[in-house]
């Protein structure tokens, strides 16, 4: 899975090459840990080409892949945004637990200095899509300083099919150009009509769609109109510019019983598709999740309220996986963090998990495919 066991070979192979009778330093090379890995490398590289058994070069090849995770040589980062997602908020005051954490993510953002450029709100601000619900999500929001980016999730959207949320936050869909990055936010939780039928009121149909794994819903989609909306969106942007997606389902198919997937994803994919640099940054699945396909980057966002386990279907390859959340400490797995945009267009997503170390994804792992694993415990610290 991890890119470890590659690039361990590849020095075995380089030191044999070039010093086969020093055969105890190349199995304690290639047989260490990663993180040991780079920390002894960068070590016996100084020695062995003082020593004039390899030529530092030799060591630059071998290392190269995992260079991009500490050298600094990665392209420039030309801005910041923060996010905050998937805070599922009951109107019960702040006393309770989801409106301290998503204060707590508030307050994480607005202590930034200087500010990030925007924060993305991912979506599912409410718990049950009611106006009273939305109202103190909005209040807790205002104390952002940055300008907000909203976006619907299902839980925003299913008591009234978003006539608040609209009335709120304006058109659940639409795009923005921000320092020569075209972003785009879609509504990607439309779902076909299963209530009419069944004669489903309003509160039936929330309660559905809340239910993640009630199978009586449909699957969620972006659907032919917004699609058509995207293509003509798209078609006035030149396919030079990095393009970056926000939609609260993830625009993969990874698990469908839980709505971890978009119905339509390949159509959307191929809208994007013609883009030199493309990222999608999804709500909904609350946890660590990364892939890749063909030019499109996806990252997913931590909740703030809590951390869904992985689906049992698995993980793409991409992602850093986080050991199983503790539940004895309501904070574990939640979080909020940052989206680095370099100067390529690509992006660098960090996840600040509130009682764990704070990990990061960047361009550079996704695109060698040198994606850090866990190592031993990540668990909190008491
Ligand atoms: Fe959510
Ligand atoms: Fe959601």
């Amino acid at each position: 899975m991890y890119e470890n066991n590659k690039t361990n070979k590849e020095l075995e192979r380089a030191l044999r090459e070039r010093s086969p009778e020093d055969e105890s330093l190349i199995r304690s090379l290639a047989n260490c840990d990663r993180r040991h890995f780079l920390k002894v490398s960068l070590k016996f590289a100084g020695m062995a080409a003082a020593a004039g058994v390899i030529q530092p070069h030799g060591f630059q090849l071998v290392s190269v892949a995992n260079a991009a995770e500490s050298s600094g040589a990665e392209p420039k980062v030309a801005f910041t945004f923060a996010y905050v997602s998937d805070s599922h908020l009951y109107a019960r005051g702040m006393s309770h637990r989801f409106a301290k954490a998503a204060r707590k993510a508030v307050e994480d953002g607005t202590a930034l200095d200087p500010q990030r450029d925007f924060v993305l709100f991912g979506g599912d601000l409410a718990q049950l899509g009611r106006a009273d619900e939305l109202a103190f999500g909005q209040q807790i929001l205002k104390e952002i300083k940055a300008p907000v980016k909203m976006m619907v999730g299902e839980h925003d959207w299913y008591l009234d099919l978003g006539a608040k949320w609209k009335e709120m936050y304006g058109p659940d869909r639409y795009s923005f150009d921000h320092k020569g990055v075209h972003f785009v936010v879609l509504n990607s939780v439309v779902e076909e009509d299963f209530w009419t039928a069944k004669g489903y009121t309003p509160e039936e149909r929330m309660a559905i769609v809340a239910g993640l794994d009630d199978n009586r819903q449909s699957p969620f989609s972006v659907g032919a109109e917004q699609r058509e909306w995207l293509k003509q969106d798209l078609a006035k942007v030149n396919k030079k510019t990095p393009l970056v997606v926000f939609s609260h389902s993830p625009l993969y198919k990874l698990y469908k019983k839980w709505n971890f997937w978009t119905d339509d994803a390949e159509q959307v994919q191929a809208l994007l598709k013609p883009f030199q640099t493309a990222t999608v940054i999804h709500g909904h699945t609350h946890q660590l999740l990364t892939n890749r396909i063909g030019n499109i980057s996806f990252h997913g966002l931590l909740s703030t309220a809590w951390p869904w386990p992985y689906a049992p279907e698995g993980l793409p390859k991409y992602t850093v996986e986080m050991y199983r959340a503790d539940p004895f400490n309501q904070l574990d797995g939640c979080g909020d963090g940052r989206v680095d945009v370099l100067a390529n267009g690509q992006v660098n997503k960090h996840y600040n998990l509130w009682s764990r170390n704070p990990r990061t994804v960047t361009a550079a792992q996704l695109a060698s495919n040198t994606i850090p694993g866990p190592r031993g415990y990540d668990g909190p610290s008491y």
